[in-house]
């Protein structure tokens, strides 16, 4: 052990904690798919501005719904794994609106008590269309 040894650590801690300050960390939850129609929503009513023009949107499950603050938040996406192998884009990473909430879409999601409920368009970007519902990395914006 030399000398320069703790000042050695005292670099590294220090690296480690602007490591954990700056990266931001995505968490892991699942989401389902629900069909139209859309609306209206929980969060914007009949307003059919409120669909982002790339139809990349979602209704927010009791996890993320936060009793309506969640509406127009956005969240990076990513499909991580399924039931059957094969079923996400692998890296393919969508930017999704909330615009409703999970428990009172107008049309049933494929799965309950996901963590959000992604729109057809959403859902099939990420992972095969057919399946009922994925397991997600998703932070928001
Ligand atoms: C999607 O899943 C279905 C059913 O498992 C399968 O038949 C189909 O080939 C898959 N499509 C793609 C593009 O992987």
């Amino acid at each position: 052990m030399s000398r320069a040894q703790p000042q050695k650590w005292v670099s590294l801690l220090i690296l480690f904690l602007l490591h954990l300050l700056l990266t931001s960390h995505a968490d892991v939850g699942s989401a389902a798919q629900y069909p139209p129609p859309y609306l209206p929503t929980a969060c914007y009513g009949s307003d059919s501005s409120q669909f982002p023009s790339s139809n990349l949107f979602a209704a927010a499950g009791d996890g993320i719904w936060d009793n309506g603050a969640s509406c127009g938040r956005q969240y990076l996406v990513r499909c991580i794994s399924a039931a059957r192998t094969g079923t996400c884009v692998p890296d393919k990473t969508i930017q999704i609106r909330i615009v409703d909430y999970a428990g009172s879409v107008n049309s049933a999601p494929s799965a309950p008590a996901t963590t959000m409920v992604l729109s057809q368009t959403a859902f099939g970007a990420i992972a095969n269309s057919t399946a009922i519902s994925i397991n997600i990395e998703f932070q928001q914006v």
